[in-house]
């Protein structure tokens, strides 16, 4: 499974969480990729997808940290460790790709205007994603480069689900599943997915038309 963090997931991963231990799941045969990482932000800052996805998922599920590949921002060379972490994906494969989208359509830190061809990448992170990514953290957190899987990670993986909540999503969204598909906003790549679905709920989808 590779997993995005943020708000948008939340939820899902508390259900997820409540119905493994209700019913006693075992997830010791499955392996976790983390989607993405803010560059220049240790994993035990709050802010970090890393911090989220222990403290929302992994923690509660039981996880062990031979069952979980994040991306490690403190390597001095992150080329090389977005070679590994391609190595890793290519090793696995992904059975299912949960994502969120942003005010600006990125999935993951794919930024408007990615290439679609590319895998692991550090991406300079535009305008509107260092400004939203403040909610994260507590005091105000220079956000300038990230870490992430890439598109064509995505439509490799046999399932994504992409999920968005929210009025201030609706705009948005409307770009990515009825404007065209361009990596000018990523998240419409979804629609060359064949095994891609979208999740919303009733605010997110308020703009869609209805045809
Ligand atoms: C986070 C990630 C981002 C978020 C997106 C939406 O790991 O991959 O692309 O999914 O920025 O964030 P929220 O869910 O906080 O609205």
């Amino acid at each position: 499974l590779c997993l995005a963090a943020g708000d948008t997931p939340r939820l899902a991963y508390r259900l997820l969480s409540d119905i493994v231990q209700k019913e006693m799941i075992d997830c010791s045969g499955l392996t976790f990729i983390g989607l993405d990482e803010w560059i220049g932000i240790p994993s035990d800052n709050p802010g970090s997808c890393s911090h989220f996805l222990h403290t929302h998922l992994f923690g509660p599920l039981g996880i062990k940290h031979s069952q979980v590949r994040l991306f490690d921002v403190t390597q001095p060379d992150l080329v090389r460790e977005c070679t590994s972490m391609n190595e890793y994906v290519r090793s696995k494969g992904i059975d299912m790709m949960v994502v969120g989208v942003g005010m600006n359509g990125h999935i993951g830190f794919n930024e408007p205007g990615v290439r679609e061809d590319l895998e692991a990448h550090v991406a300079d992170l535009d305008d509107t994603t260092r400004a939203v990514g403040q909610k994260y953290f507590s005091t105000h957190t220079t956000l300038s480069k990230g870490i992430t899987l890439g598109l064509r990670q995505m439509l490799q993986s046999r399932r994504v689900i992409l999920m968005a909540s929210g009025q201030k999503k609706a705009p948005i969204i409307r770009s990515a599943l009825q404007g065209d598909i361009s990596t000018d906003v990523p998240a419409s790549l979804i629609r060359k997915h064949p095994n891609g679905r979208t999740i919303l709920d009733e605010d997110a989808a308020s703009l869609l038309t209805i045809i």
